[in-house]
Order: C-alpha cells, then structure tokens, then sequence
C-alpha cells in the first residue's frame, strides 16, 4: 500500500489470500450533498447536538462544512457497519466527541474512547464496531493529515517542544487473520466516484505488515499544551495538517501568567482562513450562547472574539478546563443543508453590548 504514486510513506501488508480477488463491482448510490457559499458572508454558530442522526459509521455522516480540501461532518453512531469502507480520495480524521468501540482494520484493531484523534490514511480499508454510542466528527480531507513540519527534526522525530510525544500515537493491534473465503462487501469512495466491492477474501486477511502508512489514534488529554506568559495564539495549540486546513486542540490548561494578562483571546480577523470551532465539554467563557456540540464559524475577514462581558469575567481565573477541537481551512467552506437547518441565525449579534439597565 503505498502513497503520493510510490514516492511518499507505504507499508507492506502480508495477506493470506490474494486482495485482489473480485466477485463483483456495482454502483453505490450515496446520497449527493448540496453546499451553498457563506453568502452573506458573516460568522454563523451551529447547534449540532439538536440533530437527529443514527446509523452506522459512514451512514449516518452528515456534512455540515466544505471546499475542494476537506470535508467536514458529524456522525452519530449507534450500529456496527455490516459493510468495510474504503475511501481512496484522501485521509480521514475523525475526532471522537462521545463514544467508545473498535476500528477493525487489515493492519489490526484500533481501540477508541472518547477524545481520540483517529487518522485513517486513504485507502484504509476499514470497519467501526461502537462499543457504546458514538458521537464524531469527521474531516475527510482530499490528501494527507500528518503531524505539523514544526513539530519534527530533520529525520522526522518528533521535537521535544512538540506538545505530544511518539509514545502518545496508538497503533491497531494484532489480531489472528481471519482467512475465511465468502462474499466481503466493501464500499469504495473516491470524490464524487463511489462503488460496492464484493471480495472473495476477507479483508483482515493480514498476518503482518510493516512500514510507514498505517492508521494510529491519538487522545487529547495526551495534548501537553503550550503556555505563556501572554495569550498563544491557536497555532500553538496545532495538532495536525493537511493540505489548505490546519487543526488545533484546546484542552484544559493554565491560563497566561502575566499579572496584568486578560486570560481570553483578543478580538482579532484571520482575514485569510475560515476558522472552525467544534466544542466538545467546559465551560467555554469567551463565547455566549454555545452549548456541547457547537459549531463556530468564524469568516475571512470578519472581525470576532470573546462577547461582551467576557473580558471582565475573565480577569483573576487562573486555567480553563475547556476542551475544543479547531479546524481552519484556507479556501473558503461552503455550506451544507445540515449545516444551515441547525444554524443559530442570530449569533452574529451575539457581541453586541446589552442596553445598559437605569
Ligand atoms: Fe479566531
């Protein structure tokens, strides 16, 4: 299995059966999704919790943001996939909100909880089995997610400024090959083009491999944030990259210690990305009306940060046991009827100064 022609990481994947042996390919009907620009432009707050999904893995997605570099959707699962998928036109990372269970892979089985990373590197045949029920998002991104340049040395080792370390990735673990022959029903996405595999040979058919392309999970309370004596901006918080999205992960932490620092970000535009907040649990003080389960998107250009109010309720704290999950992508997303059908309408008032009372 190899990546980017044969000239970027690949692994060797040792199968009892041939892989290749094909009993039938047939059209896979997936629902089309519909995205309309962030027209007019303005900063909008989803309410994603309140919406009623369930299915397995792949069925029950539902996306919510997108451009030409990622998509992004929320799951709620609530059944094991009867199926494997396969999606062949980029990485997956989904980030586990709520939930537990396995990822049954060719490489072995990935155990999940809730708060985990999972990157799933493209053409990862694979198949979700919660344990419990499972609340994710997803980014489908249209190349690789890997770990951010400034994190690594020259030979690739992680730094020891990186707020992770390698011992913190988790690996599928080994499970006996299932040799046994039947029909294996695996569904293939690529893009806009989809299909239904049925193989002669089950999948995890795989009595070793070894290499560099391989499926890993990784849990954010593992995240060793980086202080300061004044405000980090979120690329101190980046966890991962992919081509046009970067990605961060807010975690419980101590706030600024300068005596005279405010212990909430500034009013700022990113006048050149869209910038993504998912919410996942605290108490998230620098922004009104967002509840477990939020979306924030926060335009190109447009001028935001805490509500009013906020500021001055954050002088003297001294940590935050927030946790969120950040997406920024540098086209601009366009969005999707789930999106639209869960929007708060009124958030780009929400920093509005009250009347003052007499
Ligand atoms: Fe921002």
């Amino acid at each position: 299995m190899s990546t980017k022609g044969f000239d970027s990481v690949y692994s060797l994947l040792y199968h009892v059966n041939p892989p290749t042996a094909t009993l039938e390919v047939r059209p896979w009907e997936r629902p089309a999704v519909t995205f309309v620009p962030n027209d007019p432009l303005r900063n909008r707050h989803f309410r994603t919790g309140s919406l009623e999904i369930a299915g397995d893995a792949i069925e029950s997605r539902r996306a919510l943001l997108g451009n030409s570099d990622v998509t992004v959707s929320i799951a709620n699962v609530d059944r094991p996939m009867e199926y494997f998928y396969r999606n062949t036109g980029g990485d997956e990372l989904l980030f586990v909100h709520t939930g537990a269970g396995t990822i049954e892979t060719p490489f072995g089985d990935l155990a999940y909880r809730e708060r985990d990373y999972i990157v799933l590197p493209t053409g990862t045949t694979y198949r979700l089995v919660p344990a419990s029920p499972t609340r994710m998002l997803v980014h489908e991104s249209t190349g690789t997610v890997r770990i951010p340049k400034k994190y690594r040395n020259e030979y690739g080792q992680l730094e020891e400024h990186a707020p992770y370390y390698e011992r913190d990735f988790r690996v599928p673990a080994f499970r006996a090959p299932n040799a046994a022959q039947g029909a294996y029903e695996v569904r293939v996405t690529n893009g806009d083009r989809h299909a239904v595999y049925v193989m002669q040979n089950h999948p995890c058919d795989v009595v070793g491999w070894d290499g560099y392309c391989y499926p890993y999970a990784f849990n954010v309370d593992e995240f060793a944030p980086i202080t300061g004596k004044l405000h980090m901006p979120p690329p101190a918080h980046a966890t991962f990259e992919s081509p046009g999205a970067a990605y961060c992960a807010f975690v419980p932490r101590l706030f600024d210690y300068h005596p005279l620092a405010v212990p909430i970000p500034y009013n700022h535009s990113s006048v050149d990305c869209d910038e993504v907040i998912y919410y996942v649990s605290g108490n998230f003080m620098s922004r009104r009306g967002i509840e477990e389960g939020s979306i924030t998107l926060h335009a190109s250009g447009t001028p935001h940060g805490p509500q009013p109010g906020a500021v001055e309720a954050s002088l003297g704290k001294t940590s935050t046991d927030e946790v969120a999950v950040m997406i920024d992508t540098f086209k601009p997303l366009l969005l999707a009827e789930t999106a639209i059908a869960c929007e708060d309408p009124s958030y780009y008032r929400s920093w509005i100064e009250e009347p003052a009372r007499t």
